[in-house]
């Protein structure tokens, strides 16, 4: 986690880092700082806490100059304080770093065998030492930097100063994203995207092992080993204004509010009405490699995974092939069998997170096929991947992640669809209902937006009390359920669990009792008598129930004692309309008890440590 920063031009530099930081605050939030070369010598700025922290230490102080490098820190070695925040310095050299270096305690045993005095906890100092210890043997500091990597294991992004260069830094990427952005008088760089939207469009994505040279009229990019390298920039079509709050009081509630937005976007060009088809080249399967398909696994992490088990039953359904899901940092810890035959889909709405990036490594080392789907256009993971699918939910800034889910449901299920066309397995009007229900599931979000607000946050005041929260659902719905519990517990800390409703008598429901709230995900589908039996069985042990329910499902509704209803829609699609309400459910708890929504504790957007 961390986001790191750098820019080098003509204005000054700390406002605009500043600013960048701010824009990746997302990423981490404990502490932050700024190294700017000022009038001959680096000047650092660093304080504890959020950024407004920052913001105010340089309004006291000022920070002149026009080339420097900033961060904004998620700790993992070390705990949040001044002394561990970035830069960190040694000697005439100012390191800001991404990432997480493997080899720490040994390489930090030799320096201070060699006389160094560390004067933090973490593993980023070390490497500020290491360049040093190059720079006093006489070499720049491309070269420095070269020779100090050349020791490191593990992941990183580092921005780096040094006095005796004053118009430049040099960054260098293993594992961690960066990119670079570029304009006619000044040169960025950021661990992503939205910190520079405001700059420029066009971007350099770094590839690992690579390390570029930044100054104001341009940069130069090469292999850590030395070989030098040209790479034209992408342009990027996300506009700035993408990534502010637009009057809402959140970014969470912004994004929810996006979704028909999102899901339109996502779903524009790809669904082929007149056919009952879905029409992607992106895809990068032919024909013959649908039908040939032998199974697929789909990994990912947190919601991201969520959106795997619907996934899943999706191509089981509507493809019927096998399927399985797996939490990537489990896969990759374990001898997993995959192989030729298998297609692997790796979705991430970052494209970074390191535990899916690793699985989908090995699995594409050992002969899987790799299809990424990701929302971050030229992540890591596509980058990887051998065809990418991506959605398009714009960029996502609040922590929890909302509407970068459902645009995954949109491509999970338009790839299922487009699956089970070719291999036979969904018959021509099956296949144009899901096409014409899915074209209209923005619409069906869009209408039941405001009064699901409504109704919530009326009904939160009830509910906001509760230690621990149940969700049940069954089918698709359970992993809305589990979706459902996340973002509650993660935004608002209230201990909640999502269960397979047939699950609940198997334990949870000895948790129950008058002051347990339980959600029943309980739409008009296969599973809805069933369903409703084990919403009886939570009610004889007093549970307070809120149903989701299908509008108008009298039946149901007079089982609940608080009621959301969702919009009625064909079984396979009703994941986009029950999720959004609990997604709003965990909003309004998080902002009826003040947490912070956005940028909810020890947590960090984008997970780039193990
Ligand atoms: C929760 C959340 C996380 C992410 C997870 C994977 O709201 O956003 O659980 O889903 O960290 O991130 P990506 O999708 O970027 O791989």
């Amino acid at each position: 986690m961390c986001g790191i920063v750098g820019y080098v031009g003509h204005e000054a530099a700390a406002p605009i880092l500043l600013d960048s930081l701010r824009r990746l605050e997302y990423r981490g939030y404990d502490s932050a700082g700024l190294a700017v070369h000022s009038q001959g010598r680096i000047q650092i700025l660093r304080t504890v806490g959020k950024l407004r922290n920052l913001e105010n230490a340089l309004a006291e102080k000022g920070l002149p100059g026009s080339v420097g490098i900033g961060h904004t820190r998620w700790a993992t070695h070390g705990r949040p304080s001044e002394v561990n925040a970035h830069p960190h310095v040694a000697g005439p050299i100012a390191v800001v770093h991404n990432g997480i270096i493997e080899n720490h305690l040994q390489l930090r045993s030799q320096l201070e065998a060699s006389g160094v005095t560390m004067s933090s906890d973490t593993d980023t100092e070390i490497v500020s030492h290491l360049i040093h210890r190059e720079s006093v043997g006489g070499h720049d500091l491309v070269t420095s930097v070269r020779k100090a990597l050349a020791q490191v294991h593990g992941a990183y992004a580092i921005a780096v100063l040094s006095a005796a260069e004053p118009d430049r830094v040099v960054v260098a990427k293993k594992a961690s994203p960066l990119v670079i952005g570029v304009t006619r008088q000044a040169t960025y760089c950021a661990s992503d995207i939205p910190a520079l939207l405001p700059y420029t469009n066009e971007m350099v994505f770094m590839e690992d092992e690579e390390l570029a040279v930044l100054e104001a009229d341009g940069f130069s990019l090469s292999t850590l080993g030395g070989a030098a390298l040209s790479r034209r920039p992408r342009r990027i079509s996300w506009s700035p204004i993408m990534a502010e709050k637009a009057g809402f009081k959140h970014f969470m509630l912004k994004e929810i509010f996006e979704q028909p937005r999102a899901l339109e976007d996502t779903l524009r060009g790809r669904l082929d009405r007149e056919n009952g088809d879905v029409l992607t080249a992106e895809i990068g399967l032919n024909e013959d490699d649908a039908r040939n398909i032998r199974r697929v696994i789909l990994l990912a992490c947190g919601t991201s995974h969520h959106a795997t088990l619907a996934g899943r039953y999706w191509l089981e359904d509507l493809a019927k092939v096998p399927a399985i899901t797996e939490l990537a940092s489990e896969f990759r810890g374990r001898d997993a069998i995959v192989g030729e035959g298998d297609l692997v889909i790796a979705v991430s709405q970052s494209g970074e997170t390191i535990d899916t990036l690793m699985a989908a490594k090995a699995a594409k080392e050992r002969g899987a096929k790799l299809l990424a789907i990701a929302n971050v256009n030229g992540s890591a993971i596509p980058r990887m991947a051998d065809a990418s699918f991506y959605t398009h939910a714009g960029p996502e800034i609040g922590v929890a992640s909302t509407k970068c889910f459902t645009a995954q449901l949109a491509n999970l299920l338009m790839f299922s669809i487009w699956l089970g066309k070719r291999r036979g397995t969904l018959d021509a009007a099956q296949a144009r209902e899901l096409v014409e229900g899915l074209a209209r599931v923005p619409n069906l979000i869009e209408e039941r937006l405001k009064p699901s607000l409504d109704a919530i946050s009326e009904m939160v005041r009830e509910f906001s009390d509760a230690r621990d929260v149940l969700f049940l659902g069954r089918g698709l719905s359970y992993p809305m359920a589990l979706e459902g519990a996340l973002k509650l517990k993660e935004i608002s800390y209230v201990h909640a669990e999502g269960y397979a409703a047939g699950e609940m008598k198997h334990g949870p429901i000895a948790l129950l009792d008058a002051r347990v709230p339980v959600v029943v995900l309980m739409p008009r589908d296969r599973h809805y008598e069933r369903v409703s039996s084990n919403l009886q069985e939570a009610k004889a042990r007093e549970a307070k129930i809120i149903g989701i329910t299908t509008a108008g499902d009298a039946e149901a509704q007079a089982l609940c004692d608080a009621v959301v209803e969702v919009a009625s829609t064909h079984e396979a699609l009703s994941p986009f309309v029950t999720v959004v309400p609990l997604q709003l459910y965990a909003y309004c708890v998080a902002d009826h008890k003040g947490t912070d929504v956005d940028q909810p504790r020890n947590l960090a957007k984008t997970v780039t440590v193990e």
